[in-house]
Parts: C-alpha cells; sequence; structure tokens
C-alpha cells in the first residue's frame, strides 16, 4: 500500500447521486471530506446503485447528474491526487462481494436496520418493497469491507449501517476464518470445562456471534477466567474461539462521527434538494441574494420595531455556519432588542456565502470545459481503488474456497 499518511488508516465515504449538491452537503458531508483527505487514505465515491436502490423507475436521473456531483466535489477542493475519487459501478467487486456476503445475512439483520421502515413510509410514492432496496445497508457493507476501511465519516442516521457492517465483517471471519484444526482444538477445551459449563458456554458465544451481544461475550471471558482446570493454552483457545477465532479476513469498520450542522432552506424546513428549497453549490450571486433576503424570519417580527428571537428564525442557522462571534452577537443583540431590522440581519449571510461560493462557482466552470479531464481523474481513481477491492476479494474467495 502506498501510504505516506501519518495514521495509516483507511476511511471509505460516499455519496448517493442525487443532483446538484447544495449548502448542506457542503457543510455536512465536504467540507469534512476536505479535511480527511488529508489525514487518511481515502477512498470517496459517486453511490450510483444506491441511487438505483430508490430511483429504479426513471434511471436518467442518475446519468443526469453524476458528472456535475463529481464536479462539485472537485471544485469543492476534492483532491484526486489525495484522495481515490471514483463511481461505484466502476468497480463491480462491490457487486460481487455484494452477493458473496448476502449469502450469510440473516434477513433479519437487515430488516430491523432503522432505515428500512423509515424510507419506505416517507418515500411513498415510490414502491420500496424490493429486494434491492431491503439490501441497500449490505451494498454499503459491500462498498466499505471492500476496501477493509478503518473509519466511516456518518452522521447519526448512518450508524446502524456502520453496525450491520462489523456484524457481517465478525460473522464472515467467524464462518470463513478459522485455521485448520483450530476448532477441533477448542472445542476439546470446552469440553475439559465440563458438562454445565460447556454448554453456558456454548450459549453465550452463539449470542455474541449471531446476535453480537457484548455482555454475553463479557460474561463468556469471566467463566473462561474462572476456570480452575483449563490449562493457559486453552484458555487462550476459548477466548479467540468465541470472538470467532483464527484470522481476520474483513477489518470490521468504526464510525467516524461527523457533526452535521442543521441547515434550514429558503422556506424555512430543513435544507432539502426535494424540498426545492436548497441553495446549490453553483448558485449565481444575485440568486442567493434574492433566496436569502426572500427567506422567511421569526414571524414575531411583523414590524421592524418587533424584537424577534434567533432561535425561531431559521436565518439564524445559518449565521450559525458562517458567522464569526462577533457578528453572531450583532445579529443576536439586534434582534432581540429590534436594534436591527432582518434586511440588515441577513446582510453578512449574504456575503459570506457569496465568498465561499465564488472560487467553487469558478472552479465548476472549468471542470464543465473540461470534463474530459474530470472522467480521466475518474477513471484513474476507479483503476486504483479496484485494485484494492480485487484483493479484497481474492482473499474472500480463497477463505470460502472458491478459487478453483
Ligand atoms: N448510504 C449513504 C448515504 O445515504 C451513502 C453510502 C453508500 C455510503 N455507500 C457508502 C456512505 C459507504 C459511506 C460508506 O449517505
Ligand atoms: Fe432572524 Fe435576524 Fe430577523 Fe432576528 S433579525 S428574525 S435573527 S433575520
Amino acid at each position: 500500500m502506498s501510504n505516506l499518511l501519518p495514521t495509516g488508516k483507511r476511511v471509505v465515504s460516499g455519496m448517493r447521486v442525487s443532483g446538484n449538491l447544495h449548502l448542506g452537503h457542503y457543510h455536512g458531508v465536504l467540507k469534512n471530506w476536505l479535511k480527511l483527505q488529508y489525514e487518511y487514505e481515502c477512498f470517496f465515491f459517486a453511490a450510483d446503485w444506491h441511487g438505483l436502490t430508490t430511483r429504479y423507475e426513471d434511471t436518467r436521473v442518475i446519468k443526469n447528474s453524476i458528472w456535475d456531483m463529481i464536479i462539485d466535489w472537485l471544485a469543492a477542493g476534492i483532491n484526486h491526487s489525495s484522495a481515490k475519487i471514483f463511481i461505484q459501478s466502476w468497480v463491480p467487486e462491490h457487486a460481487e462481494l455484494h452477493l458473496l456476503l448476502s449469502m450469510i445475512t440473516p434477513l433479519g439483520w437487515l430488516e430491523r436496520v432503522p432505515t428500512y421502515k423509515e424510507q419506505q413510509s416517507k418515500l411513498k410514492e415510490t414502491d420500496l418493497s424490493t429486494y434491492g432496496f431491503l439490501g441497500y445497508p449490505l451494498l454499503q457493507t459491500a462498498d466499505v469491507l471492500a476496501y477493509q476501511a478503518d473509519y466511516v465519516p456518518v452522521g447519526e442516521d448512518q450508524i446502524p449501517h456502520i453496525e450491520l457492517s462489523r456484524e457481517i465483517a465478525r460473522r464472515f471471519n467467524f464462518l470463513y476464518g478459522r485455521d485448520p484444526g483450530f476448532e477441533a482444538l477448542a472445542e476439546e477445551a470446552i469440553e475439559k470445562m465440563g458438562k454445565k459449563n460447556a454448554k453456558l458456554y456454548r450459549e453465550l458465544r452463539k449470542r455474541f456471534q449471531e446476535h453480537g451481544e457484548e455482555a454475553a461475550l463479557e460474561t463468556a471471558q469471566a467463566l473462561i477466567e474462572s476456570q480452575s482446570n483449563v490449562s493457559l493454552g486453552d484458555k487462550q483457545r476459548l477466548d479467540g474461539y468465541l470472538e470467532g477465532g483464527g484470522k481476520v479476513i474483513l477489518t470490521e469498520p468504526e464510525p467516524l462521527l461527523t457533526h452535521v450542522p442543521k441547515l434550514m432552506g429558503v422556506d424555512g424546513q430543513k435544507m432539502s434538494k426535494s424540498y426545492g428549497n436548497a441553495i446549490t453549490l453553483r448558485e449565481e450571486p444575485a440568486s442567493v441574494e434574492k433566496k436569502i433576503m426572500t427567506m422567511p424570519t421569526d414571524p414575531a417580527r411583523v414590524k421592524r420595531t418587533d424584537p424577534g428571537n434567533p432561535e425561531h428564525c431559521p436565518l439564524w442557522s445559518l449565521h450559525k455556519v458562517y458567522s464569526s462571534k462577533e457578528v453572531c452577537d450583532w445579529a443576536w443583540q439586534g434582534c432581540t432588542t429590534a436594534g436591527i431590522g432582518c434586511v440588515d440581519c441577513k446582510r453578512p449571510v449574504v456575503e459570506a456565502i457569496n465568498k465561499e461560493l465564488a472560487p467553487i462557482r469558478e472552479a465548476v466552470k472549468e471542470y464543465q470545459a473540461d470534463l474530459g479531464l474530470v472522467k480521466s481523474i475518474v477513471a484513474e481513481g476507479s483503476e486504483a481503488a479496484r485494485k484494492e477491492a480485487q484483493n479484497t476479494l481474492d482473499n474472500v474467495k480463497a477463505v470460502m474456497e472458491l478459487d478453483y
């Protein structure tokens, strides 16, 4: 692995393909990627297959927006000499690993992922009782495990997906990672504990391995420790056997919990592409100004002389992201005492957004004029990513004895 980074750790992150990026994506995801790319070996990809799980009826949306999304990344400063930038479907190993993992994934593990039922009830207009949609978190698992990722940067809502990835990796290692002979020795050691303890050990082991119960693991470890008729070697064997034992073929990833500021859109609801209330990374200055100036504020400020409460004002979410402490204090003070009007209050936000977007907008134009360059960056990134994924697949197939 060519890796000059101090930590030597890997980060994998994907973004679903869905139209132009907006300020919410920028502050929630991209700014984090910008930092991570200089701290870790990063793999950032456009999740086109994930887009398909909910957009299977109109696949053109993906084709129409994938390059724009990648251009937005590059324009925002994602650097292809630091991070591997690629398209999920250009690394078909994601699909192959997904298929192999599907064989060992209990249905219940997928059905209990909270986003499954939530999204189904949210996106009523699309029928999401599909195999592909149920498998979404498993595809995400394959995305991450294919690269032996150490960390996955995610917001709170994605934590259960990473938990699932950890359980799948554990189960895989348990099923296919044992050295020959290890199991027989471990089984003998279990018998040495006596009938009652052996039975308890087996139960606890099963609870931990199949359901990930940490408490069962701890109880079993204490049980092993308390055995006086078992040799040290056997105790180590019993410990290893508990956690799967033997080799680790797939790395269990950890979430890197990312703070995602809640940005309000220009209609006062959460900023989101589907609500049509977003300010995109490509928004022209005049349009930024118009959108902010017409944005609703604290309804208590009917007249200029009515004081307001910034906590009741959607614009305040933007001040918190864009303004210095001094400007925030000024806005707070001015709002609560009716010392300033909403137009005054909004002006620094308009300026800050436009200042932030100016270089991005310019860079977008340059990349748009040279789509060939963008495509070659992605081709190169996909090829490099593919090498790593193939490596993992080779190991996976070898331990599953599929390497005929
Ligand atoms: N599910 C993620 C989202 O909706 C996107 C995603 C797909 C992802 N594969 C991933 C994120 C792998 C991190 C790692 O935002
Ligand atoms: Fe919102 Fe500022 Fe107006 Fe107060 S003064 S209501 S914070 S825009």
